[in-house]
């Protein structure tokens, strides 16, 4: 496994393997590794290519008063997994070289940024949109792989892809969940015992409201159910709890493809996750 600091350095490689006919799959993350990364790159293992995995703490994606200082850094430990898991090269910017790396890329703003996480972290979209630009300027991928746990992310960058034109699949990847239905997320570590348990819930809740939703057009009141019976069990602080299309569009029709979006904070911790329909 290589690990590669230098943006032309990772480029030379990526330009040579590209030459002798590899494919490159490629998987942006922050570190902090756990299953659900590692199944992205598991999936990512195809023939005839070769798995980049990105670790970069984006300082542009978090709020002022977010956990960009807090947010476990854990490189040693992720460097272990990589190696167990062949991966073949781990780029590691140096921040000062990623930050002022330029590319003639400028990705206009688009109206799906500005609901739901959009709305209570403004600098997440317009963060995630800048590094990602310069991972995929640089790395020039066939295919870069998302988790859907962030959908709304999948979908923005999906978006971004299609805007700039950009030449890779950007292929989604089913959200990795504990025995409890948790999802897989590195801010679960910042989840004391007694919050877990309560976090447990969301998806207990979320669940039981998809046969429900299911038939009727009209959810204002299984939500507003849903809502208090998570308040009930603890999870007071909810940012949202809405259904919308697989497109982050308004649900009119039963017959689109939908989804349940929740973002809610357990102490500190902000947890989001969703549910297809
Ligand atoms: O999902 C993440 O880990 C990050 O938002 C990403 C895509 C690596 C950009 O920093």
């Amino acid at each position: 496994m290589k690990i590669i600091k230098s943006i032309e350095y990772l480029k030379r490689i990526i330009r040579e393997s590209k030459r002798n006919g590899l494919i490159i799959n490629f998987i942006p993350t922050m570190g902090a590794l756990h299953l659900g990364h590692m199944k992205l790159i598991q999936k990512a293992k195809r023939k005839n290519s070769i798995r980049i995995v990105s670790i970069f703490i984006n300082p542009s994606q978090f709020g002022p008063n977010e956990d960009f200082k807090n947010y476990p850094r854990t490189t040693h430990n992720d460097l272990n997994l990589l190696r167990n898991e062949d991966v073949d090269i781990v780029f590691l910017p140096i921040e000062n070289e990623i930050l002022k790396y330029k590319t003639n890329y400028k990705c206009p703003n688009f109206k799906i940024e500005k609901i739901l996480c959009g709305k209570s972290r403004p600098n997440y979209f317009p963060g995630v949109k800048n590094i990602v630009i310069k991972l995929f300027d640089i790395v020039q991928a066939d295919n870069s792989f998302f988790g859907e746990k962030d959908y709304q992310q999948l979908v923005v960058i999906k978006k971004m892809r299609d805007e700039l034109n950009f030449g890779t699949n950007i292929i989604p990847i089913k959200t990795v969940r504990n025995k409890n239905g948790l999802p897989l997320s590195s801010r679960n570590k910042y989840l004391k015992n007694n919050e877990i348990e309560i976090a447990n819930k969301i998806n207990k809740i979320c669940k039981y409201i998809i046969p429900k939703v299911k038939n009727k057009l009209n959810t204002t009141k299984i939500l507003a159910d849903a809502k208090r019976e998570l308040r009930m069990n603890g999870i007071d602080k909810i940012d949202y709890l809405t259904i919308l299309t697989d497109n982050l569009e308004k649900r009119k029709f039963l017959k689109s493809k939908s989804r349940i979006f929740i973002a809610a904070n357990i102490g500190s911790t902000r947890l989001i996750d969703n549910f297809p329909i």
